[in-house]
């Protein structure tokens, strides 16, 4: 295929992304894991499952960096997945020393890839592949609001009854409990959700949607979410190979917009060929700015505490 794409962590949701890249026939994959086998394995049973699901994506899977050169894309799901009673800050210092030998391969054998960060702590490990790769801004995008507003979207459903393929909704700030639905910039046919749900009701989706999350974590007790997270990645990368140029709501560096400098957070970009190719600035209420500047300090929290570490 035209486009080549590196799956680094070979886990529940670098293999589903794996799977989704290749059954939509968007690129060749290569997948990559430290476990000996396991990369190996799963890209063999899905090259086997091609015949049956009509497609020629050619997978591999490997434990060297070598095979994955100059990739288009690399997405990175290597780390730890929390488990019931912790949160996704728990996993700092661990996903941190993976982030950093992850990025640092993923750098030197694809100068030119665009990376879409998985790994939680979201946006924290966002700033280390950023630093790491010094690769642009535009190159080093985060996957968390894809998903969080998917879920979103997932309980508007719900409640309504109605088809997802209606809904339209956003969750901005970090991919965390500080995060941000929006409410206001929600709609299904284009109505504004505020018009179709009572308020109370609404309180408790954008509650649900919080902790969409942990709500997952607590019913599989031994990981975390990964159908929708890897749904979520590969609709981020689909835009970018295809050059789409869909506004999704993604984790990028921003420097003044929103009022925010020198932090990655969830806000709405353009995503095409070129990565993050704009970001889009809306109009915030008092009240909705002041609940994505806390989120941003949750993630500044995370991003300070970093610093400290070895
Ligand atoms: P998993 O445990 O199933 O898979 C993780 C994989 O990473 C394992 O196969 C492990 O061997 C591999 N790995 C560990 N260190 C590595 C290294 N240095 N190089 C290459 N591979 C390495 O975990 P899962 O469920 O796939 O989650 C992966 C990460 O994604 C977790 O940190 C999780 O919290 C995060 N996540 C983030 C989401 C988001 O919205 N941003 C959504 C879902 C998961
Ligand atoms: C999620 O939101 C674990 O961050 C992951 O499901």
């Amino acid at each position: 295929m035209e486009k080549k794409v590196t799956v680094v962590g070979a886990g529940n949701v670098g293999a589903t992304v794996a799977q989704r890249l290749c059954e939509k026939a968007l690129c060749d994959v290569v997948l990559v894991d430290i476990i000996e086998g396991v990369p190996q394995g799963k890209a063999l049973d899905l090259t086997e499952a091609a015949p049956v699901e009509k497609h020629d994506a050619h997978l591999i899977g490997t434990n060297s960096y070598a095979d994955t050169k100059d990739s288009d894309i690399v997405i990175i799901t290597a780390g730890i997945p929390r488990k019931p009673g912790m949160s996704r800050d728990d996993l700092l210092a661990t996903n941190k020393k993976i982030m950093t030998s992850v990025t640092e391969q993923v750098a030197k054998y694809s100068p030119k890839a665009t990376l879409i960060i998985v790994s939680n702590p979201l946006d924290a490990m966002c700033h280390v592949a950023h630093d790491v790769s010094g690769f642009p801004k535009n190159r080093v995008i985060g996957m968390a609001g894809v998903l969080d507003s998917a879920r979103f979207r997932s309980f508007i459903s719900m409640e309504l009854n109605v088809s997802v393929e209606n809904i339209h909704a956003f969750v901005l700030g970090g991919h965390g409990d500080t995060m941000v639905p929006l409410p206001r910039y929600s709609t299904v046919a284009g109505i504004p959700i505020t018009e179709l749900i009572s308020k109370e009701r609404l309180d408790a989706i954008v509650t649900r949607t919080r902790n969409g999350g942990a709500e997952i974590v607590s019913l599989l007790k031994t990981g975390s979410a990964f159908y929708a997270p890897a749904s979520s990645a590969v609709e981020m990368a689909e835009s970018i190979m295809k050059d789409r140029k869909k506004i999704l709501a993604c984790a990028a560096y921003l420097e003044g917009e929103y009022g925010i400098k020198g932090l990655f957070i969830g806000v709405p970009v353009k995503l095409g060929k070129g990565g993050v190719e704009e970001i889009i600035q809306i109009k915030l209420t008092a009240e909705e700015d002041a609940a994505l500047k806390k989120s941003a300090a949750a993630v500044q929290d995370l991003v300070d505490a970093m610093k400290k570490m070895a």
